[in-house]
């Protein structure tokens, strides 16, 4: 995995490969420990942008199924093999709604235009031992504002790591939920 930096240290934009992924560089290795060990079956993820994280999260994790949403088709979608939906993910929809629901272990990856919406719509759909993950944490999203679902949640150790380091990812963990069978 070769990450570079893209314009001034600290700036919010690298590269993996060709492509660009916009999150902060220092916080981009950890991000790729945490998918790798967390080693989810499915993976859907909310704003694909570029599709540098995309390409990230199949190379931590091949075997997974991954579904990437963005209504800006920045990404071309020949560059992985993953399943690109150029869809709205504000209002309903039932592709999200229904891979939320799937049975398989999974990990939804929110980095979309609106994290409020995104969170408190999609979350609640994930089942127990699910891990959500949050992008912009601090600037678009904080605690309060999903309060109610986090109740359900626990946060991942690796939380503590994210803000010593001033890096805007959070992770938590699905603890109370639908208890259908896997
Ligand atoms: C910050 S970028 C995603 C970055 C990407 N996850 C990464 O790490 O490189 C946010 C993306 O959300 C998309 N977006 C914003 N509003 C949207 C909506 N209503 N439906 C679908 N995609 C949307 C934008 O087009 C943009 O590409």
């Amino acid at each position: 995995m070769e990450i570079k930096q893209i314009g001034k240290k600290n700036s919010y934009q690298c590269k993996h490969g060709k492509s660009i992924i916009n999150h902060e560089i220092g916080s981009v290795t950890m991000l790729a420990k945490i998918v790798k060990e967390l080693n989810p079956q499915l993976i859907i993820e909310l704003g694909t942008g570029y599709g540098g994280m995309t390409l990230l999260l199949y190379d931590m994790c091949p075997n997974a199924e991954i579904h990437t949403f963005d209504n800006n088709p920045l990404y071309t979608s020949k560059l992985t093999p993953v399943n690109y939906h150029n869809q709205n993910i504000i209002g309903h929809n039932n592709l999200i709604t229904r891979l939320c629901n799937d049975t398989r272990h999974k990990l939804l990856y929110c980095d979309n235009g609106n994290k409020i919406f995104e969170v408190n719509n999609y979350g609640y759909y994930l089942d127990i031992g699910d891990v959500i993950g949050i992008h912009d944490w601090g600037t678009e999203i904080e605690q309060k504002d999903i309060e109610n679902l986090l109740r359900l949640f626990d946060p991942l150790e690796v939380n503590k790591w994210f803000e010593k380091n001033n890096f805007s990812s959070r992770f938590f963990r699905r603890h109370t939920g639908k208890l259908h069978k896997r």
